[in-house]
């Protein structure tokens, strides 16, 4: 093997600290409420949970042994499992390029509205300023290329901030930016929730929230929101946790670091959704209308209803501030780390060192994303894509990964072995059941059903075109790309898995 100068977080709590800002992000605060109301509310949170303690935790764990084990970044990690795998590795790379190029742009509202938030520049009309005024969107889907210049600005900025802290490094530029982002987070976090709860009205909205509408439970549509909404928020199945542990040093805690992230991870998003209902509650009871005719809005809950919410209460702007700022903050630290795994795995592959390789990578996904997304038509996009690659990339990338390593190369064993020489918190026989039998049956049952809903009637109505090119398109081109690139000549990382033991042991 090269003599390899792996870069390496400088300290346990930095890599938690980049691992937790990863998860927690806009999945956590703009995603999870919208989503657990859209598909039952109270009833949500059993498969939630569900989904959490068979596949979240475990593959977490997963995750966090392959990259410390194989010590790269996906692509490179999966070769070393078998040849073949390779392509996994690719295919992971490739829906992280997906997400972070319309990641972006909803930090890039975010920040907008942060600013917005001073003078309640949405008047009193928030619907009709976000999809009017701000986001100047078209009626419905169009590939019409008009650029919006309120969301193009904030945009750049967020990918120059972006590439900036990349090219620093791991230590030096996300470890630090980490330190300082998360504890900030959770501060202004807090401070908002306890405002929220302390709002007249807050208890309707959580029991909004919190009431079940049983019959979701039967939906095979509403598991897989739930496995997705986990795997996206827990930054599984996408190659991320992978990518962090690769720089993990040789004697790190690994099952116990993934216990502690994804526990933090699913707290914040409880509080996230406990924070975001309050409010909602508060604005219901003010307008004296039921909670649900509030709370449909879908991707527009974050940007209609707070902004109302922000007129309607005393010290408004203060409180749009904390929710803005929050979500630009959240947002950022998980862009990084999605972006990371793009630059890493090239980098890993071609020898690229880390300047060039954020510079010609991240940029290129950059540059994809500002022409693409800050458009008239960028909004219906952005849903389309967000749903698509969700359910039908990180999940079936998950499945697919999770039945190469337990039934194909039959590794749980010996990953398991390697992740307790060094972990707390010791696998054993349950953790190879869950991932080798009951995560494949249950995300294989709920792929079957869900398609069948998917198939049978157009999500949000969208035209079938555009749900062709933008949703299925993208889905499978990301499998498609990542089985090309895995049959790619690259210059690194052509050892079989063999060899690497050799080397390792
Ligand atoms: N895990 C990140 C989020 O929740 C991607 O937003």
């Amino acid at each position: 093997m090269h003599a390899e100068h792996r870069e390496q977080w400088g300290t346990r709590a930095g890599f938690l600290l980049a691992a937790i800002g990863s998860a927690v992000g806009l999945g956590n605060i703009w995603r999870f409420p919208y989503v657990a109301y859209q598909n039952g509310g109270g009833a949500f949170l059993l498969p939630y949970l569900a989904a959490l303690l068979t596949a979240g935790i475990p593959l977490l764990i997963l995750e966090y042994t392959i990259g410390h084990r194989y010590r790269s970044t996906p692509p490179t990690a999966f070769l070393r499992l078998s040849r073949p795998a390779q392509a996994i590795g690719w295919w992971q790379v490739v829906i992280c390029f997906v997400i972070a190029a319309y990641y972006a742009v909803i930090i890039a509202w975010s920040i907008r509205y942060t600013g917005y938030s001073f003078d309640r520049a949405w008047g009193d009309d928030p619907e009709g300023f976000l999809f009017g005024d701000f986001l100047q969107a078209a009626d419905g889907p169009t590939m019409d290329l008009s650029y919006v210049g309120g969301v193009l600005v904030p945009l750049i900025a967020v990918w120059v901030i972006t590439l900036a802290v990349l090219a620093v490094g791991v230590r030096r530029g996300i470890e630090r930016l980490n330190k300082i982002f998360i504890p900030t987070l959770v501060v202004l976090f807090l401070a908002l929730v306890v405002r929220a709860l302390t709002l007249p009205g807050a208890v309707d909205g959580l029991n909004a929230f919190f009431s079940p509408d049983w019959s979701a439970i039967n939906d095979g549509s509403v598991w897989v929101a739930a496995y997705g909404q986990i795997f996206f928020s827990l930054s599984i199945g996408f190659g991320i946790m992978i990518t962090y542990s690769s720089y993990l040093r040789r004697r790190s805690d690994l099952s116990g670091s993934a216990l502690v992230a994804g526990f933090a991870n699913s707290s914040f998003e409880l509080l996230a959704g406990i924070g975001v209902f309050a409010t909602i509650g508060f604005m219901a009871a003010n307008a004296g209308i039921p909670v649900d005719e509030l709370a449909t809005s879908g991707i527009g809950l974050a940007f209609v209803a707070f902004p109302q919410i922000i007129s309607s209460m005393p010290a408004g702007e203060l409180f749009g501030v904390l929710f803005f700022l929050s979500l630009s903050i959240a947002g950022l630290t998980s862009l990084i780390s999605i972006v990371q795994v793009i630059v890493g795995s090239v980098a890993d592959r071609t020898g690229l060192r880390r300047v060039p390789a954020v510079l010609i990578v991240g940029g290129f996904t950059a540059l994809v994303s500002i022409v693409l997304f800050p458009t008239t038509g960028g909004l219906y996009l952005l849903d389309v894509v967000d749903r698509f690659i969700n359910q039908y990339g990180i999940v079936v990338a998950a499945l697919v990964a999770v039945i190469t390593v337990s039934w194909f190369t039959r590794r749980l064993k010996p990953l398991a072995a390697h992740a307790n020489a060094t972990s707390a918190v010791q696998l054993g026989v349950l953790w190879r059941v869950t991932l080798g039998i009951v995560t494949p049956l249950v995300l294989g049952w709920m792929m079957w059903d869900s398609l069948q809903t998917e198939l049978s009637e157009n999500y949000e109505d969208y035209p079938s075109s555009f749900l062709l090119g933008a949703g299925w398109g993208v889905a499978l081109g990301a499998l498609v790309l990542g089985i090309v690139l895995s049959l790619l000549p690259w210059r690194r990382g052509q050892q079989s898995s063999e060899s690497h033991q050799e080397v390792q042991s």
